[in-house]
Order: structure tokens, then C-alpha cells, then sequence
């Protein structure tokens, strides 16, 4: 049984495992990808994008987001957590890959896979 959360970027099909306490944003650049982002606390909305498959909840009461925008998937990744064990897929064009990461490693994203 998989009990590790993943996260998979489209359109570009990264597949990058999704460490436990951090936000979505935070996993993407531990493993060098970087998404759109600027106040980094669920206000200026820079970071939107939309969630196509996976569980995910905001770890605020209220992110800048309208209850439509929540209904069609919309989802802000700085403060979006998974909701447990499984695939969270999103579609953000405007990610890239190879800035450095946050830990000790020098290589972006060693753990991370090419989706198929
Ligand atoms: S970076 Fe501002 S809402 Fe996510």
C-alpha cells in the first residue's frame, strides 16, 4: 500500500513526492520547482492555480479564494496542505524547474520523477 502523498505539476508531468507538514508550494521548490508566488499567506492570489485530481485543504479559515473558485478546484499553494496518502495533480503552466533547493542538496530534485 502507498502511503507516501505525491504531486504532479501538468503540463509539464513532473511527479515529485510531497513531504508531510509542508504546503504545496513549499514541496514543489524542496524538490526545484518553482510556482508563481508572492505573499506566500493565501492573500495576493499570485500562486493560483487549479487542482485536477488529489485532496487538498487550506491551513487558513479563509484564503482569497470565492466558494466558486473553491467548487471548480482553484486552490492557493502556499497555504494548501495534501489531505493524506495519494496523487495531488495540478495544472500550473508557469512552473520551472532547477532553482535551488531548500535543503543541503545543490541538485534540484533528486527524488523527483518524469510523469509519464
Ligand atoms: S503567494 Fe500569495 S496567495 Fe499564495
Amino acid at each position: 500500500m502507498d502511503v507516501q502523498t505525491w504531486l504532479r505539476i501538468e503540463p509539464a508531468g513532473w511527479r515529485l513526492p510531497w513531504p508531510a507538514g509542508m504546503t504545496l508550494l513549499e514541496a514543489a521548490q524542496h524538490h526545484g520547482v518553482r510556482l508563481p508566488r508572492s505573499c506566500r499567506n493565501g492573500t495576493c492570489r499570485a500562486c493560483l492555480c487549479q487542482r485536477t485530481a488529489g485532496a487538498t485543504h487550506h491551513r487558513i479559515a479563509w484564503p482569497g479564494l470565492s466558494a466558486e473558485e473553491r467548487e471548480a478546484g482553484w486552490i492557493l499553494p502556499c497555504v494548501s496542505d495534501a489531505d493524506g496518502p495519494g496523487e495531488v495533480v495540478i495544472h500550473q503552466p508557469e512552473a520551472q524547474r532547477g532553482i535551488p533547493s531548500t535543503n543541503t542538496r545543490s541538485s534540484p530534485g533528486a527524488n523527483a520523477v518524469q510523469g509519464s
